[in-house]
């Protein structure tokens, strides 16, 4: 792999990311010949912000590939707690372990990781921004129920804005030939603008739509998401946003037979509960699917065993970040990093959110 991290899926190149599918399939269909395949390593797992899935895939994942796994899923209960820094935390776990999976409420959390970590880094979930390794779970989860990556109409709805998943998918999804999507929300939760500056700078095609039941006889997949309570500045604005959009078997009736519903999960009422039980219904398969995507990108991963420290110093903007919910705007010692994108704007190399010099 020519990376050293994985801070957004678009890290790895196209062949990468299938030959980590081809590893995972295979890894399904013979888990016995992998179940030492990372013994001696070590994987720890950095959990600032709470997981079910992603935490507990990641050490299944080590355990089953014979590694053995380090971390906490509560900072309260490590030095964080007394104000230890990200940069100081990752520095010393860097030196403990083979590989490091972090997931942290901050923006670009991940990213200001890999530059202090002589361990890869692997972006567990930053945020509202990204959630790569979800996305290696959605592609292994297609790939294998569809047969295809291509030609699919692909239905996203719910929080489009906060939610992680939808915005590495997108990024991913667009890459693959003959793709279009329907993107599912209320005006107040449409996908950032730098999700559709990489749509519009795509061959794909998308539209905006305020209804599930109108898009659904055209999709090939529909990713459900839940609204993300967690990422509103008020208990009123969640409010008002939740419940809008309830998948049920009533308008699956207008949905093609081999439709694919696919959710990240957590569910909280976006999905009816007697939905589970149609056949098009993905979701819990998705999360198996999700721990072999997980060895494979581990083991492809220590393969390289790059443990050279990033270097210690970047070019630093005399520009701050306006997302408040970026990472320099905590972790202040961070060098503020940008990059041109034409005209007088710079998006921040953290959170890729855009700022006017
Ligand atoms: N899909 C996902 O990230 O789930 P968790 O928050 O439970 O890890």
């Amino acid at each position: 792999m020519k990376t050293k991290h994985v801070i957004d899926l678009e890290d790895l190149s196209k062949s990468e990311l299938m030959e980590i599918i081809t590893l995972a399939n295979q890894i399904m269909a013979n888990p016995a010949e992998y179940a030492d395949a990372c013994k001696g390593k070590i994987l720890a797992t950095l959990f600032y912000e709470p997981s079910t899935r992603t935490q507990m895939s990641f050490k299944t994942a080590m355990l089953r590939l014979g590694g053995s796994v380090i971390g906490f899923d509560n900072p309260q209960n490590s030095s964080v707690s007394k104000g230890e820094s990200l940069k100081d935390t990752i520095t010393v776990v860097g030196g403990y372990t083979d590989i490091i999976a972090i997931r942290h409420p901050l923006e670009g959390a991940a990213k200001a990781a890999s530059m202090y970590s002589a361990a890869p880094v692997i972006n567990a979930g930053d945020g509202g921004h990204l959630h790569p390794t979800q996305t290696l779970t959605d592609v292994v989860t297609l790939y294998n129920e569809k047969g295809t990556l291509d030609n699919m109409c692909i239905g996203l709805c719910g929080d489009l804005k906060n939610g992680r998943t939808v915005h590495s998918l997108i990024k991913t999804m667009s890459h693959f030939k003959g793709n279009k999507f329907v993107l599912i929300s209320t005006p107040e939760l449409t996908v950032p603008q730098y999700i559709k500056d990489i749509l519009n700078a795509s061959s794909c095609h998308y539209t905006e739509v305020s209804g599930l039941k109108e898009a659904m006889p055209m999709l090939d997949m529909l990713y459900m998401t839940r609204i993300q309570r967690e990422r509103f500045s008020s208990e009123a604005e969640y409010e008002k946003q939740k419940g809008v959009f309830v998948l049920d078997r009533e308008k699956l009736l207008d949905a093609k037979r081999d439709l694919k519903i696919l959710h990240p999960l957590p569910r909280v009422d976006e999905i009816a509960e007697d939905v589970d039980y149609d056949p098009r219904a993905k979701y819990f398969v998705q999360t198996v699917y999700g721990m072999y995507a997980r060895m494979a990108l581990i083991m492809t991963m220590l393969k390289d065993g790059d443990r050279t420290p990033m270097p210690r110093k970047f070019d630093t903007h005399n520009v701050k970040c306006k997302n408040p919910r970026c990472i320099t705007t905590i972790e202040q010692y961070l060098p503020k990093r940008f990059r041109a994108v034409g005209g007088d704007m710079l998006l921040c190399r953290y959170c890729e959110e855009r700022t006017l010099i």
